[in-house]
């Protein structure tokens, strides 16, 4: 493949088109938006088409092209540019920079090698030796197909020491190659032997069809692990792979959607039955790389999980409690809340089916593939799968029931950042548990990020509601607490330096706050101010770097109950800068006095100019007190402030 098609097939243009401020519905296949070339506000002629990877303005421009097109147009790029651009954004190496980025390159090309000629020699050894030939007989006994079994590139890795290292030497690696591949394995006194013996052979590949490992599934009962991976290593990265993605990539776009499934014999025997959009995340919980991978596709993602998987312990508690407690090599949990997390910073709609009875997908298509069409379709979102599966074979009926299962909900609907939603799980919730509404509403945590962040400590009973101590910084605090009403309502910021001006101060910059991702953010405010083609609100929010995401998830919920029309978040806002400044000017002071001193102790000259610094910070001072004792205080929550 080309630089340019590798690109092409790793970047959805969709994501390129509306990180570069468009806003995109999606139009039954495709998406349509506002030109971004043309000024227009009312039609929009703009048109993204994901299956091809092109875009088109049908009003006045009309001019389309690619992914590379776009970008040289919206950046101004010629085409060397936005190749180095985009080749960066997708990950790929275009140029090796330096001989050592080369060798590295040549040694994964070789170690790819490696892993491809192992695929070939465990398949073999599926289709050609009498041991295979029962590994054969057990999958046709799990009615997989001959065609299935060579297009999985399904394999068995034999007992023996030998076959294998002898096989790929052959080819012509080493056994150095071999164990940096990780399909060898050594000892402590240093022997070389094969990492999988005995076992079902599946051969994982990433998105784009590249050799990255294997799964082992182990042939006799008392084996363990059942399950064997590919020890991690630079071309096998769990966290980002799916099984089955290079084959279900087409599908997924097409369709929509995407599925997802615990095990690989679920993925194949899916496929096999015409649902390929079905990928596994290989026995972990769905993480955010992967999430990633499949965003490119779809935003459209059905879990299909087993009916107890949402039982408390997997549920409130998260990866790593669940991890200690269970001794296989990785387990599928079910993690509400980092899915909820995940689901809402990049605006994926996540839903959940159960499976019925403790069955596999595998052996539900067997039985009757007419069933899993039904059964996606039950699918609910994640709060609510939680919801009623905590309920399942509760007597709804007793209070202390009710009681539990609301505070095991409750923090979860907490985590939905849309309101709307949110209010319709409480309803949900209320309804199901036939309590009023306002009583639920009575109980529903205030949302706290901070213990968002450790989503694996569970709710032991009721949250109380009071807030929790306040470990931050109150800087910290009040800077964000500042960001969060700019932030809805940057316009804001022209009455601030307003108000300002007249007191005699300087307007409002970024060195009004101390933390450099405020400062990022107060930035981009301001950018979005000089802007038209957008509000403001969510022009800040689309340019604002994936780095910043989180902290800004904290900032808007925590501003979330001022109405920023309301004159006295003004008021706020304003006293909260004055002290702000006032506080950057005392700790200056402070500062400035020490050193004056200690200059003066060791004869320098320099102590004047400190005290000449001290005397225009407090004339500064002076002004901000008495600015901030004209601003009007009238209401203000005075708790807030120090
Ligand atoms: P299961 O135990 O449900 O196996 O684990 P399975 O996929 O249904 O396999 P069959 O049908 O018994 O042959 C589900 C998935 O969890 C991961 C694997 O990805 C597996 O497919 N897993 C399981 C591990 O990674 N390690 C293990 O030890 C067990
Ligand atoms: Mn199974």
């Amino acid at each position: 493949m080309s630089n340019v098609e590798e690109i092409k097939a790793r970047l959805a243009i969709e994501d390129i088109v509306s990180e570069s401020g468009v806003q995109l519905r999606r139009a039954g296949k495709n998406l349509s938006g506002f030109c971004p070339f043309h000024s227009n506000t009312r039609t929009p002629s703009f048109a993204v088409f994901p299956e091809s990877g092109t875009w088109r303005c049908f009003g006045q421009c009309n001019e389309g092209g690619d992914i590379f097109k776009y970008v040289m147009k919206k950046e101004g790029l010629d085409f060397a540019e936005a190749l180095r651009r985009l080749a960066d954004r997708a990950g790929i190496q275009l140029r090796p920079t330096s001989p050592m980025e080369q060798a590295a390159k040549e040694q994964h090309g070789r170690l790819r090698d490696a892993l491809e000629a192992a695929v070939r020699f465990y398949h073999q050894q599926l289709t050609t030796t009498p041991a295979g030939s029962q590994v054969l007989a057990y999958l046709h006994g799990r009615n997989l197909t001959d065609e299935t079994i060579a297009t999985f590139e399904l394999g068995y890795a034999p007992d023996a020491l030998e076959p294998l290292s002898t096989a790929l030497q052959q080819a012509g690696f080493t056994l150095e190659e071999m164990l940096e591949a990780g399909i060898l394995s050594q000892a402590d006194d240093g022997r070389r032997y094969p990492r999988f013996r005995h076992r079902l052979i599946f051969p994982i590949r990433d998105a784009n069809g590249k050799m990255a490992g294997f799964g082992a599934r182990a042939l006799r009962d008392e084996a363990t692990p059942k399950y064997l991976n590919s020890a991690q290593n630079p071309l096998f990265d769990k966290g980002s792979l799916l099984y089955g993605m290079d084959k279900a990539r087409k599908v997924i776009r097409t369709q929509d959607e995407a599925v997802l499934v615990e095990g690989y014999m679920d993925v194949i025997a899916l496929h096999q039955a015409g649902y390929a959009n079905a990928v596994s995340p290989m026995g972990t919980a769905l993480g955010e790389q992967q999430l990633r991978t499949l965003k490119r596709l779809t935003t459209r993602i059905v879990l299909a999980l087993d009916a107890d998987a949402a039982g408390d312990k997997a549920t409130l508690r998260g990866l790593e409690v669940a991890r200690k407690s269970l001794d296989r090599e990785a387990d599928p949990v079910f993690d509400a809340r980092g899915l909820l997390r995940h689901e809402g910073r990049l605006q994926a709609d996540i839903r959940v089916t159960s499976l019925p009875d403790g069955k596999d997908p595998d052996e539900i298509v067997s039985a009757d593939p007419e069933a899993w069409p039904r059964l996606l379709l039950a699918a609910r979102p994640i709060v609510e799968h939680v919801m009623y599966s905590l309920a399942a074979g509760k007597d709804l009926q007793d209070a202390k029931v009710k009681r539990e299962l609301a505070a095991q909900v409750l923090p979860l609907i907490a985590d939905v950042p849309s309101p709307v939603e949110r209010d319709s799980y409480t309803q949900k919730l209320a309804r199901l548990l036939q309590v009023d509404e306002r009583s639920l509403m009575a109980e529903r945590p205030s949302r706290q990020p901070t213990a968002r962040r450790r989503p694996s400590a569970p709710a032991p009973n009721l949250p109380e509601a009071r807030p929790l101590p306040n470990i931050e910084d109150s800087t910290v605090r009040l800077e964000s607490h500042c960001m969060g009403i700019i932030v809805r309502q940057p316009e804001l910021l022209y009455r601030v330096d307003r108000a300002l001006l007249e007191a005699g101060l300087p307007r409002l910059s970024i060195n009004d706050f101390e933390h450099s991702d405020h400062q990022e953010m107060f930035r981009l405010s301001r950018e979005a101010l000089e802007q038209n083609e957008q509000e403001p609100y969510s022009y800040a929010l689309q340019k604002l770097p994936m780095s910043l995401l989180d902290r800004m998830e904290e900032i808007l919920q925590r501003s979330e109950e001022f109405d920023t029309e309301d004159e006295k978040v003004f008021e706020d806002l304003l006293r909260t800068f004055l002290l702000l400044r006032r506080r950057v000017l005392r700790k200056g002071n402070e500062q400035m006095r020490y050193l004056q001193q200690q200059a003066q102790q060791e004869g320098d000259l320099k102590a004047s100019e400190y005290q000449q610094l001290m005397i225009q910070n407090t004339q500064t001072l002076l002004r901000l007190d008495q600015a901030l004792a004209n601003a009007p205080k009238r209401g203000l929550p005075q708790g807030r402030l120090p």
